[in-house]
């Protein structure tokens, strides 16, 4: 069997042929056998299928290499496949030669390796079952993002990552030693796409973002992707109707691409598809307040931030995703208007997931007056003038526009019902990990 004339196949294609004679290649998932049958279940991209090799009907040469593979090591097989309900995926390939590629040395990974091994060898856990359904889902929700967006008209645009300001507060800036001054990791797109705004009108990007989050949770990378959008002349109600619009358009792909990888992992897929059939809710900071206290006999004073414990009791009342608006204006970012309908609140918006995986998406309607701007910043002891760019926006044809972001990881956790986030990115950023 030479590599070079052979015609291989996905393993799922040959499970798809179901008879006759295939050539796959991959990697040994599990071996085991006796000194006269070895069994060895084969991975590749696409699928497991379990091959047989029997002692009599291969040559010595192959029954010794055979005995000889570990768990990883990189194999050719050619044989002949047939259904076998027994087998891990319901068919098995007699094999009738094979091909060694690469002996592996022992693998580190056990089944009772602990979360901490495990992340430790992230560069080898990807090769998992779990982590490769999550990553071929996590592929279809940014492929979806980018889908949604240039249907309906948006073009992609890029900002820095290197930015001189913050732009959600000073305390989650990762700063940068940049020629000997300092410069900032971006916390978000948004204060560059409110620039590009007047020129495309309609914009979305999608890119890495970091924030120094000094809390340990099940929620927060330092490092994580965001998919944020935003548009001129659009105000806020429209702006919660693209968001809804898009979570749905992104789960809807899911459903429609990655059964067999939600099967995997677990998911209740009747879950996630009954939180798309229904509109999802809006109500406002004021509502919420009011359903936590008559149902969950639990008082958030007025004017304090919804915190995760209050969120996830929130969500308990709810099977979809909500859209939560005016918050408190006194504890939002310096961006975000207040409502002039009700100006303690803010013209912005949170999406909260059902089933505990909390905030997904927060924007606004932007601020065009440039004194409110100047006056939220002083009040956290920014400086404007560091904000000039911004503030020019203001100056020259200013129009009503607003934004959103969304979070990835968040929705890949959501979507795949993942118990961490860290399990939504293939090499996760945290305070305690840098590597690998
Ligand atoms: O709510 P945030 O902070 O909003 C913004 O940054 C706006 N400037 C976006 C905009 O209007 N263009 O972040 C947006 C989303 C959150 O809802 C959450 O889903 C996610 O980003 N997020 C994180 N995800 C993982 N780890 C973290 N540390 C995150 N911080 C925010
Ligand atoms: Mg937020």
């Amino acid at each position: 069997m030479k590599s070079t004339s052979t015609k291989f196949t996905s393993i799922r294609e040959a499970i798809k042929k179901g008879k006759g004679e295939v050539a796959i290649r991959g990697w040994v998932y599990r071996e085991r056998g006796s000194n006269q049958k070895r069994f060895l279940v084969l991975r590749d991209s696409s699928e497991i299928i379990q091959c047989i090799i029997d002692r009599d009907s291969v040559p010595a040469k192959l029954w010794k290499d055979a005995e000889k593979l570990l768990v990883e090591s990189s194999v050719e097989i050619f044989g002949a496949i047939r259904e076998d309900k027994r087998a891990p995926t319901g068919y098995e390939v007699q094999v009738k030669n094979l091909k060694v590629v690469h002996f592996a040395e022992k693998y580190p990974l056990t089944k009772d390796a602990s979360t901490e091994v495990l992340l430790d060898n992230r560069h080898l856990a990807l090769r998992s079952r779990r982590l490769t359904a999550v990553m071929k889902i996590r592929s279809t929700v940014t492929g979806a993002i980018h889908e949604f967006f240039r249907k309906r008209g948006y073009y992609e645009f890029d900002a820095p990552i290197l930015q001189p300001t913050q732009c959600e507060g000073g305390s989650t800036l990762f700063s940068v030693n940049y020629y000997n001054q300092k410069t900032f990791l971006s916390q978000t797109w948004q204060l560059y796409a409110e620039a590009g705004i007047f020129a495309l009108e309609k914009i979305y990007n999608m890119g890495p973002t970091f924030r120094a989050e000094k809390s340990k949770t099940s929620r927060h990378l330092s490092e994580f992707w965001m998919a944020e959008m935003e548009a001129a002349w659009m105000e806020l109600p429209e702006l919660a109707q693209v968001a809804k619009d898009e979570v749905k358009f992104i789960i809807q792909q899911v459903l429609n691409q990655n059964k067999e990888e939600l099967i995997i992992l677990g998911r209740d897929i009747k879950k996630l598809q009954s939180s798309i059939q229904k509109p999802f809710p809006t109500i406002t900071y004021t509502q919420a307040l009011k359903i936590l206290k008559e149902k969950e006999n639990l008082n958030v004073s007025w004017g304090k931030d919804l915190r995760t414990i209050e969120e996830d009791k929130l969500m308990k009342h709810f099977d979809t995703p909500v859209v939560v608006t005016n918050y408190p204006k006194e504890i939002m970012a310096f961006y975000k208007p207040s409502d002039p309908r009700d100006p303690k609140t803010a013209l912005c918006m949170d999406m909260l997931a059902p089933e505990g995986y909390g905030e997904i998406i927060g924007g606004s309607q932007r601020d065009i007056d440039i004194k409110e701007i100047e006056k939220a910043l002083k009040k956290d002891k920014e400086d404007p003038r560091n904000y000039k760019f911004y503030l020019d926006l203001r100056k020259y044809g200013s129009v009503l526009h607003s934004g959103y972001g969304l979070g990835v990881e968040r929705v890949v956790s959501w979507i795949c019902g993942l118990d961490n986030i860290k399990d939504a990115i293939p090499f996760p950023r945290t305070m305690l990990r840098t590597t690998p």
